[in-house]
């Protein structure tokens, strides 16, 4: 049994098994209708319970596609319907009590806390479907995005990040030692990456650079990725901060600063960091990301259920 709670906690061979195995089976799938089920059906019989603590659009229906075409069924939960979080029941005995009904749990929370104590009781596989501190499915799933289309390994291309420096970019930057690629990173001096992730990333050699001027930042860049200026969990004044946000903003100009084609990503939700006709221009290819996001989590389910061939 494997958890998919963070990338630094998971070694670089399965993270390239888990993108090779995904490879494999979106090309096997290539005529296949939504909930036809894989050759081998390798997770018949096998129950994903997900639970959201916060909105999920692209989360919530791959997981449960991921699950399904792959033989097995899912059972989606909000936390408002069950004992959890309400001080009714202990997250401990909600944990062993999944762990008896089900053959792995998908988290999506609002505090890091309590996906640290569900590992602490879980017996199945723990998936972390976003945190306040990381999104793992998602960042996996982009650098499976960016390989496809770039037909190159991560490692030898520019990644450039620019906007808020939030969960998904603390996966981002995990991503970054596992796979050994080149990360530039744009933001406002106030708003850096954490502490805890410099010191994480320092002592793991990461490639990794910090530019308060977008334009110095996008230069030279095969894949510029944003995200919301503001996350779910952000508790800051929201007006304020978008300010400090503004220049950052990926518009037409901005982008003519990267290689000539170059992608764009956002994982979505979308705000006000990127403008239109970049969001739905030539260089975006979100909705190849968002679709990804299916066929990757198939493939870290089967590492998590040690299926993975
Ligand atoms: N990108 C992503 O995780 O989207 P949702 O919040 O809709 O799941
Ligand atoms: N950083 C965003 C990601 C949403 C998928 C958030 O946490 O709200």
């Amino acid at each position: 049994m494997r958890h998919f709670i963070n990338i630094k906690n998971i070694s670089s061979k399965d993270l390239r098994k888990i993108l090779n195995d995904a490879k494999k089976r979106k090309y096997k799938r290539k005529n296949y209708s939504s909930l036809e089920i894989d050759k081998g059906a390798p997770l018949k019989g096998k129950l994903l319970i997900q639970m959201f603590e916060k909105s999920s659009l692209r989360t919530r229906i791959s997981f449960f596609l991921a699950i399904r075409q792959l033989g097995g069924s899912a059972l989606t939960l909000r936390p408002d319907e069950l004992h959890f979080s309400k001080g009714g029941e202990k997250i401990s005995d909600t944990a062993k009590v999944i762990s008896v009904y089900a053959d792995a749990f998908m988290l999506r929370t609002d505090n890091d806390s309590k996906l640290d104590e569900i590992y602490k009781h879980i017996k199945i596989p723990l998936i972390n479907g976003l945190s306040p501190s990381s999104h793992p499915s998602q960042i996996l799933s982009d650098i499976f995005t960016i390989e496809e289309i770039k037909k190159k390994k991560i490692s030898k291309l520019n990644i450039c990040w620019i906007g808020d420096c939030n969960n998904v970019l603390n996966s981002l930057i995990e991503a970054s030692v596992k796979f050994s690629f080149k990360l530039n990173i744009g933001c406002p001096k106030k708003y850096g990456p954490s502490t805890n992730i410099l010191k994480w990333s320092k002592e793991n050699k990461a490639k990794l650079k910090i530019f308060y001027n977008p334009k110095l930042a996008i230069k030279n860049s095969d894949v510029i990725i944003t995200d919301k200026v503001v996350s779910m969990n952000d508790r800051v004044n929201k007006k304020k901060k978008k300010v400090h946000f503004e220049k950052f903003k990926i518009n037409k100009q901005l982008i003519k600063l990267a290689k000539d084609n170059a992608i764009f990503l956002h994982c979505l939700p979308r705000g006000d960091e990127v403008s239109d006709d970049v969001f739905l221009g030539k260089n975006s290819k979100v909705w190849t990301q968002a679709s990804n996001r299916v066929h990757v989590q198939k493939s870290i389910l089967l590492y998590c259920l040690e299926k993975l061939r």
